[in-house]
């Protein structure tokens, strides 16, 4: 569904990604794990078109998308969750989620928009109950981990076939994570294609199917997330059972 090859992007002088390979198959899920600073956030911006690709190819759905609009990427069906959630606390639960549909409405005018909007929103309300809750309620006077939900489920109103995750744990409560992944679990089982970057490599692993590690905008080791959790060098870098042997 999503093939990379060779990607490369930075900002101004700074190169971050140094030539990243990957890929993505219909109904997988897929974690990047990296530490801070790693590229994360690059690979998914310039995935989703907010970021020029400078050298390299991203495929989806056997489409060239590398340099489109980002709007464009919404549309063919490839939607991100962006770090730090980027919710308008000032906006209703429910109007952000209906801004989250209003590319994909506006793009196919031939069908019956409201209706099938506001299909969509039962099918996010009924995934996540709190914010069915909450609807009517300020986005700003949610809690971390409710924003996080409300975050996918405003990607989720543009229906896509491809949802990307940057750090869908970062500052939420660990119980509150734990629902969060549950979610991931139940929109994998409904059959979505999720490409997810995590520092938390010990959650992502637990529900991706195959994993990349990146390191300073390069991919140093793949496998499947078996593989990748029984690695020593995940063990040591990224799930932290070095430190806690020296706790005990
Ligand atoms: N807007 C930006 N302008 C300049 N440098 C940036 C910008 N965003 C990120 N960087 C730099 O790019 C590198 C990779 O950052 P990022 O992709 O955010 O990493 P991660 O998401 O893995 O933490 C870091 O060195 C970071 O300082
Ligand atoms: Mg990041």
């Amino acid at each position: 569904m999503l093939k990379i090859l060779n990607l490369e992007a930075g900002y101004g002088e700074l190169r971050v990604l140094k030539g990243i390979s990957l890929h993505v198959a219909l109904g997988e899920v897929v974690a990047v794990i990296g530490a801070n600073g790693a590229g994360k956030t690059t690979l998914l911006k310039t995935i989703a078109g907010i970021l020029k690709a400078r050298c390299g190819e991203i495929e989806f759905d056997k489409r060239k998308i590398h340099n489109q609009p980002a709007e464009r990427t919404v549309q063919r069906g490839c939607c991100l969750v962006p770090e730090g959630r980027h919710v308008f606390g000032t906006m209703t639960v429910r109007e952000n989620l209906i801004l989250g549909a209003y590319s994909v409405a506006r793009a196919s005018r031939h069908t019956d928009n409201g209706r099938s909007v506001n299909a969509t929103l039962e099918q996010v309300y009924d995934l996540f109950g709190i914010l069915k809750e909450r609807s009517n309620q300020l986005a700003g006077t949610l809690s971390g981990g409710q924003q996080q939900m409300l975050a996918i489920g405003r990607a989720l109103m543009s229906r896509p076939r491809l949802l990307m995750m940057d750090e869908p744990s970062l500052g939420v409560a660990p119980l509150v994570v734990k629902d969060i992944y549950k979610t991931i679990v139940n929109l994998k089982r409904g059959g979505l294609t999720i490409l997810l970057v995590e520092q938390n490599a010990r959650a992502a692993l637990a529900v991706a199917d195959r994993g990349y590690v990146i390191e300073t905008g390069q991919i140093v080791l793949q496998g499947s997330a078996r593989q990748l959790c029984d690695s020593p060098e995940v063990q040591r870098a990224y799930l932290g059972k070095e430190y806690r042997s020296i706790d005990e």
